[in-house]
Order: C-alpha cells, then sequence, then structure tokens
C-alpha cells in the first residue's frame, strides 16, 4: 500500500471508530537531546492533519521546550490549575493548527505532595482533557528521574527515542532497566516502542534497535518493538531555529515524510486496538495515587 492508500484507509476505519478515553502516548529518551520534543510536536501535527484531536503535555520541567519549538507563550501551566483553582480549559494553549499544549511547569515537580483533594480536583479537570483530545502526547525530560518514571508506568504507550551515538543507546539500556525493575510496571499495560532518529540510512535505524533489542531480549526480557526511523536532516534543525515544526514549515522534508510514516503506523487498526487505554484522568489517577502508596 503505498502512502496515499494507507492514509485514506486509516481515516476511514477511524471514521467507524467508536469516540473513546484519549490514547496517551509519553515520549521519552535515556539521554538529553536526541530528539523527544521534536518527535513529539511533529507526530502531533501528523495526528492533526487526519483530523486527530491533540494536545501535548511539556512535563519537562526545566525547559519549556514544546512553547519554544511552537514559538507560542503559554498564559498558565499546571501549577495554576493545582494551586490557583484555574480549569483545565484555561491552562490549555493552542499553537499552530490548533494544536493544544500545556505547560507542566513547577506544577510537575509540586505532583508528588499533593494532598487528596488536590489529586481529586486535578484528575476531575483532567478527565474533561478525554473529551477535548483524542491523542494526549506527554514530552518528558531525558533520564531515570523519579518523575520521568512515574510518567512512564502511567502510560498505555512508550516511544523511546534513541540516536546512533553509544552513549544513546547505553542510556536507552538503563531507562528500560529502570522502567522493567520499578513496582508499577506492567508489560501489559506499557507498550515500549523504539524510534531511531538522527539516522544516516534506513538500515542503520533497524539496526540501532537491533542492537538495543538483543541486549533488551536477553537481560530484561521485556519486549520492545520498532517503531521506524528518522533521518538526521539540515531542514529540521532549520526548522527548529525558525521555531516552526518541520511537518509544518515543509512537509516535503525527508523528516517530515519519516514522522509521516510513524504517525500512520501508530494509527494503523491493529496497533490502535492493542493499546491500554485509560484516558488522562486514568493516567494521572494512577501516576499521583501509585505514587503515594509507595
Ligand atoms: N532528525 C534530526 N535531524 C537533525 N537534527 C535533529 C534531528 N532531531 C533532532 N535534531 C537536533 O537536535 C536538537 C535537539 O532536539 P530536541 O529538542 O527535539 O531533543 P530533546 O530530546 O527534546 O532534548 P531535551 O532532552 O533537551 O529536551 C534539535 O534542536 C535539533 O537541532
Ligand atoms: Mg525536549
Amino acid at each position: 500500500m503505498d502512502q496515499a492508500e494507507r492514509l485514506r484507509s486509516i481515516i476511514k476505519q477511524n471514521q467507524m471508530t467508536p469516540p473513546q478515553a484519549a490514547r496517551v502516548i509519553t515520549v521519552t529518551s535515556g539521554k538529553g537531546g536526541v530528539g523527544k520534543s521534536n518527535v513529539s510536536i511533529n507526530l502531533a501535527v501528523e495526528f492533526k492533519k487526519i483530523g486527530k484531536r491533540v494536545i501535548i503535555f511539556d512535563a519537562d520541567f526545566g525547559l519549556a521546550n514544546i512553547e519554544v519549538m511552537f514559538g507560542t507563550v503559554p498564559k498558565n501551566n499546571l501549577a495554576d490549575l493545582i494551586y490557583k483553582g484555574a480549569g483545565i480549559r484555561d491552562v490549555i494553549t493552542w499553537g499552530p493548527m490548533d494544536i493544544g499544549f500545556i505547560s507542566g511547569g513547577s506544577g510537575i515537580a509540586g505532583l508528588t505532595n499533593l494532598g487528596s483533594d488536590y489529586i481529586n480536583y486535578l484528575v476531575q479537570q483532567l478527565s474533561e482533557l478525554d473529551s477535548l483530545a483524542d491523542v494526549i502526547i506527554i514530552d518528558t525530560g531525558a533520564g531515570i528521574s523519579d518523575s520521568v518514571m512515574e510518567f512512564l508506568v502511567s502510560s498505555g504507550e512508550i516511544l523511546l527515542v534513541t540516536t546512533p551515538e553509544p552513549t544513546s543507546i547505553t542510556d536507552s539500556y538503563s531507562l528500560l532497566k529502570a522502567l522493567k525493575r520499578h513496582n508499577r510496571f506492567s508489560e501489559e499495560n506499557s507498550q515500549v516502542k523504539v524510534i531511531s532518529n538522527k539516522v544516516s540510512t534506513s538500515a542503520e535505524g533497524q539496526q540501532l534497535f537491533n542492537k538495543l533489542n538483543t541486549v533488551v531480549m536477553r537481560y530484561l526480557r521485556l519486549n520492545i518493538e520498532y517503531l521506524g526511523c528518522i533521518p538526521q536532516d539540515k531542514e529540521l534543525s532549520d526548522a527548529v531555529m525558525q521555531q516552526s515544526p518541520i511537518c509544518i514549515s515543509n512537509p516535503n522534508a525527508a523528516s517530515s515524510k519519516a514522522f509521516r510514516d510513524i504517525s500512520m503506523t501508530l494509527m494503523d487498526i491493529p496497533h490502535e486496538s492493542t493499546v491500554y487505554r485509560r484516558g488522562m484522568a486514568g493516567f494521572f489517577a494512577s501516576m499521583v495515587r501509585g505514587r503515594r502508596v509507595m
């Protein structure tokens, strides 16, 4: 099937899919600077192009990645929702193509110590996201911090971005090891899908996955899946400088085509139907409640 046919068939299939809880996809990496925010934003653009309503949640409280890449400054962040009684709609900023984003800001760090009233309010507000979005993409910080782990174990789908640099592969392995050992990780509820970024050829992307998969199967006995690769592309780094997602500013760039392919693979019905969806409210309930028990 060529790309156009695949696209038509996905749109048709989706028209027949009944509404349900939002699909929560968490983008992560072992090492920083490997392309997580670009993956988050460009997949959001491609999902939007096939008619999905998308909200990106920027959970990297160190750097405000998404807003910089979108060139849009959010008025509020999650902390306003938690501590200042703002509603969920007040903390969503609508960026290019009507893609929503929520900045976690200092609210992420505060999630650890929330009292039950706050948690109930947060979960109730976040449940509204399930009616506002079909897909929620969470862009995390790099590495094995407790807060990143909490996001990962609460997510139905984990996209692990890796690059051919040797440190990126070893850091990806370390992240998967920490994930597998986490007391709330369940392979049944969370699928791990790998994207090879900044590759020279698609063969290199596949080899990179094979290398990681060999050690992961052998030492962690964890199933991971290869989602595809994105080439090293100067057009992409230029787009970042211009604060515009490459899939908007140059849909014909090699990296844009790769994002399109990956987005379609994610939206293929065999993929869609196997994902465990607990929606955004379920996601957060699992995250904050699980954390308080620990
Ligand atoms: N496929 C690519 N081709 C060329 N450059 C790329 C590619 N992917 C990412 N980059 C470059 O790497 C930089 C970092 O990308 P990005 O911000 O998406 O990474 P990140 O993993 O989100 O980083 P951080 O860990 O700091 O949040 C980008 O500014 C861009 O210049
Ligand atoms: Mg980032």
